[in-house]
């Protein structure tokens, strides 16, 4: 005879394989499972780290490189993505993203273009500089002011602020 603790794990395992053949018949799963959702709607934070975040730091090592043209082309793939925020996300706590947006950036974009299109390094600094307070400025209006965007110091250095202390 087995001494009792053993019985005990005999009848645990019988009512676990038992329990595994009710999923196996797919009567316990189905009904609790719910069905894979063919939309999945990003949140700002995930539109941000995922197509603002790389732009902005790709705009500014483009221009570093002497890179006009792709820094040309990214200006406009920033301002498409932020575009796209705004459609996908328009507000954020009850405020326009598109309005907000427009409000901040308006000026450094333009300013942007045209150190572009001069080639003009120092103009670029100067708008870039810009730009960046525009995007802090807006997590500053909504809130997210623990959210710290920086000029890149170097090509392989993300823009991100984690240094405690901004809120
Ligand atoms: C219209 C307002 C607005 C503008 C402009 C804006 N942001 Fe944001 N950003 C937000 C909001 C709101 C959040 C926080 C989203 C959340 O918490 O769900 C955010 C969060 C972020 C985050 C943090 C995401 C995370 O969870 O770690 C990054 C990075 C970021 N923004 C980058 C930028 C950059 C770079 C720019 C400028 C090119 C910019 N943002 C411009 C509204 C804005």
């Amino acid at each position: 005879m087995y001494p009792p603790h053993h019985r005990l794990r005999l009848t645990l395992t019988a009512v676990t394989l038992a329990g595994l053949a009710i999923v196996a018949t797919g009567v316990g799963l189905r009904a609790e499972t719910p069905p894979p959702s063919p939309t999945y709607l990003p949140s700002v934070s995930d539109l941000m780290i995922a197509t603002i975040q790389p732009r902005h730091i790709r705009l500014w090592i483009a221009a570093h490189s002497g890179n006009w043209a792709f820094s040309a082309y990214e200006l406009g793939n920033l301002k498409g993505a932020l575009n796209r925020v705004s459609r996908a996300q328009p507000l954020v706590d009850g405020n326009s993203f598109a309005d907000m947006t427009t409000a901040v950036t308006q000026q450094p974009f333009e300013a942007l273009a045209q150190a572009i299109k001069q080639k003009d390094i120092g103009r670029f600094e100067q708008s870039y500089a810009d730009l960046t307070a525009a995007c802090n400025s807006c997590h500053q209006a909504l809130n997210r002011a623990a959210v710290v965007i920086k000029v890149p110091q170097s090509a392989s250095v993300a823009d991100l602020d984690f240094a405690p202390g901004a809120e």
